[in-house]
């Protein structure tokens, strides 16, 4: 079973989860991995844990290093069963280590797990002294639990950065320089989008924070450590962090008899036609969190349905109540779709649209039964003057 070095003193030991498809609801088509470090310094110092599973593995990987009855302490950056459902486990062959959290943290592992273990509550500018190195400790509340907390090795600079900066991503190297760069963006944005979207204000807060701190080497809890590309990565955190978007359209829609496809292809004629991206998905066909992934940058979104029951499709309704929870910001939306007597969609859109945060820049378009060529041409022009609108605002 194979430990990989990441500096002098710290060691990978985490498990990878080649064959999880379901983070739940968020799509993992690459698998996984739960992260978790160990330093070997004068005192010894474990990283997280894995998901329980995976606790042999973790434990078989740190006796290739040192006896885990050794571990003096266990860090727990994270109480999501992901990272900290090892611990029991891990407690077990590390009876006399100390476990050192939030005060958010320890409630919650007690909660979990019913174990009082040598708890050491840690709060901001706490700092652990492990020998040659130290351990600085940054709470960093709902970014995304209360208890979430990043800690920073001096010394060897090493930023511990919990779930910011992962990606759900299986492979057999460890380093960002080993894997293809554009991949690692890829599922980095997916998982910004589909994980840490809501807090994008606590996302800036943390990376103002960290600016202050020399980084040589950033360990997240999912997927590849960054060492060339640190820069990159908290490039896009920033841009994230802030709701930036570029000009790219998002078409997301469900159809029953073909009507409200036919306009959401003509509307992204009438996108594509300025020059601005457009980008189309059918929500019976499509993955919801790859939709909200290609959302995240994009400046427009435009949703549409036909009247069922005087509402939306269900699988429309399930795409804006994901939406209204991940609260993006920075885009304008609008809606689309046909109906066949009462109608009701559009005006059901548009309320989640709103309650989304997402500002509704123009009118929706509706339209009865079947388009004929005149409204299929209203709605060329209803996607041009939205792009024209986007264009203007970015
Ligand atoms: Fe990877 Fe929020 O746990």
């Amino acid at each position: 079973m194979n430990t990989v070095k990441l500096s002098e003193s710290v060691y990978y030991v985490g498990a990878v989860d080649w064959n999880l498809r379901d983070f739940h609801g968020y799509t993992t088509p690459r698998g996984v991995t739960y992260n978790s470090y160990l330093i070997i310094d004068e005192k010894v110092c474990l990283i997280d844990t894995v998901k329980a599973p995976f606790a042999r593995e973790l434990l078989e990987r740190i006796s290739q290093i040192i006896d885990p009855g050794k571990i003096d302490y266990v860090i727990t950056n994270h109480i999501e069963p992901d990272h900290s459902s090892g611990l029991p486990a891990v407690m077990t062959r590390a009876p006399h280590a100390k476990v050192l959290l939030t005060e958010q943290g320890r409630t919650g592992i007690i909660k979990h797990y019913q174990q009082n273990y040598d708890f050491q509550v840690v709060k901001e500018g706490d700092v652990l002294d492990l020998g040659c190195n130290k351990l600085q400790f940054v709470p960093v509340p709902m970014l995304h639990w209360p208890d979430s907390m990043i800690s920073y090795l001096t010394g060897e600079q090493i930023l511990f950065s919990n779930d910011a900066f992962g990606q759900h991503i299986s492979t057999t190297k460890r380093f960002d320089d080993e894997n293809e760069l554009p991949e690692l963006i890829y599922e980095a944005e997916k998982y910004y989008a589909n994980i840490l979207q809501p807090f994008g204000k606590m996302v800036v807060k943390a990376i103002n924070k960290l600016n202050e701190l020399p980084i040589k080497i950033i360990a997240p809890s999912h997927g590849v450590v960054w060492r060339k590309h640190i820069p990159d990565i908290v490039a896009k955190y920033q841009d994230w962090g802030h709701g930036n978007t570029v000009g790219k359209v998002v078409i997301a829609y469900d159809s029953m008899w073909g009507s409200t496809e036919r306009m959401a292809r003509q509307i992204l004629d009438g996108v594509a036609s300025t020059g601005v991206t457009g980008k189309l998905y059918k929500l019976s066909v499509a993955d919801r969190s790859e939709v909200v992934r290609d959302m995240l940058e994009a400046g427009g979104v435009l949703i549409g349905s036909p009247t069922l029951n005087n509402g939306m499709m269900p699988t429309t309704g399930a795409l804006m109540t994901y939406l209204k929870g991940l609260r993006p910001t920075g885009k304008i939306g609008a809606a689309f779709g046909a109906y066949g007597w009462g109608g009701g969609a559009q005006k059901a859109i548009e309320e989640m649209l709103s309650s989304s945060g997402i500002a509704l820049e123009q009118p929706g378009i509706s339209l009865k039964w079947v388009p004929d060529a005149a409204e299929l041409d209203k709605c060329f022009e209803f996607g041009r003057e939205f792009a024209h609108k986007l264009f203007n605002k970015i």
